[in-house]
């Protein structure tokens, strides 16, 4: 069941942790935000790669200098859209402005779709997300959840969950994939070949970057690096709001983890949901046949 009262808000059918969001806040980016032609969007579901993703821009767009990476929170850098912090930290910021989104295209600003802003969607294996998200729940105060693993799941299913439905998510932005200003990856495309598809970026991003840029890019996104960077590994945020005892924000980084975590019996459930959930989407990821 979807948390409601004090700890999240309701905005055009999605649950969003009422830590960072307001009423008025997802209004704004819905409704008033100007989106600018050289917008640079990281669009993501929670929990697919969206850290990872800001951390990745965020060196693109530095040419490789470190600095802004090793001295400002991500959060900072590349700022969700829909948070309070949003005005703040981008109506008056130059162009090209780095923003992260976990809203669907339902509630997304309408400036966008007229525009010429570049959007990048990463997509994970739901049976991922769910698994990521479920030890983010444990350590995060802010979201409550209480739930043992196999009732997350059927949450997360049902998609009576913070953010809503992954299926509606994914198959709301795939609807735009062919537009010539959108990029999907797959968490998979970056574990696989990380300096394959930060290439594959920059050149969506007509960014040029020279051979010793992209190779500080790749070493400073790895998992490794990202787990030592305080400004990207969330331990400047209180224990009391995130415990990174129980969970860390940078947990295991890897693929298949739901291996470890669904039964037999969550596992059919789940692949026969996705199947029919999925049927008309044309286009096969990676996990489709696990
Ligand atoms: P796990 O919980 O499975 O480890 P988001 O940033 O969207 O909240 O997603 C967080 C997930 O992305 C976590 O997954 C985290 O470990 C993973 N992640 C972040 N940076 C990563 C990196 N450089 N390499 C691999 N996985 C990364």
């Amino acid at each position: 069941m979807a948390r409601q009262g004090t700890g999240s808000i309701e905005y055009g059918g999605i649950t969003l942790p009422s830590l960072v969001h307001t009423d008025a806040s997802v209004r704004y980016a819905h409704q008033s935000f100007q989106v600018r032609d050289s917008d640079v969007f990281n669009l993501t579901y929670p929990k697919s790669g969206t850290t990872w993703m800001q951390e990745i821009l965020s060196l693109i767009y530095s040419n490789g200098d470190l600095t802004l990476s090793r001295s400002v929170p991500s959060w900072e850098r590349v700022p969700w859209i829909e948070q309070t912090t949003a005005a703040e930290y981008l109506e008056n910021r130059p162009s090209p402005r780095l923003i992260t989104s976990h809203l669907p295209p339902t509630v997304f600003p309408a400036s966008f779709f007229a525009s010429q802003a570049k959007a990048i969607y990463t997509v994970r294996d739901p049976r991922d997300v769910c698994v990521s998200l479920y030890y983010y729940a444990k350590m995060s105060s802010f979201l409550e959840y209480k739930e043992s693993f196999g009732e997350f799941i059927e949450m997360f299913a049902a998609g009576t969950i913070l953010f809503g439905s992954w299926f509606d998510h994914v198959k709301g932005w795939l609807a735009y994939r062919n537009r010539k200003n959108f990029l999907l990856l797959t968490y998979d495309d970056l574990l696989q070949d990380l300096r394959g598809t930060i290439l594959r970026i920059c050149q969506f991003l007509g960014k040029d970057l020279d051979t010793s840029a992209v190779d500080t890019v790749v070493a400073n996104a790895s998992f490794e690096a990202m787990k030592g960077n305080k400004m990207v590994n969330y331990s400047l945020v209180p224990e009391d709001i995130m415990n990174q005892k129980i969970s860390p924000f940078l947990r295991k980084g890897i693929s298949g983890d739901w291996k470890n975590h669904f039964t037999p019996e969550q596992s059919s459930a789940f692949h026969h949901l996705y199947q029919q959930k999925m049927k008309e989407v044309d286009i096969r990821f990676p996990w489709d046949d696990l």
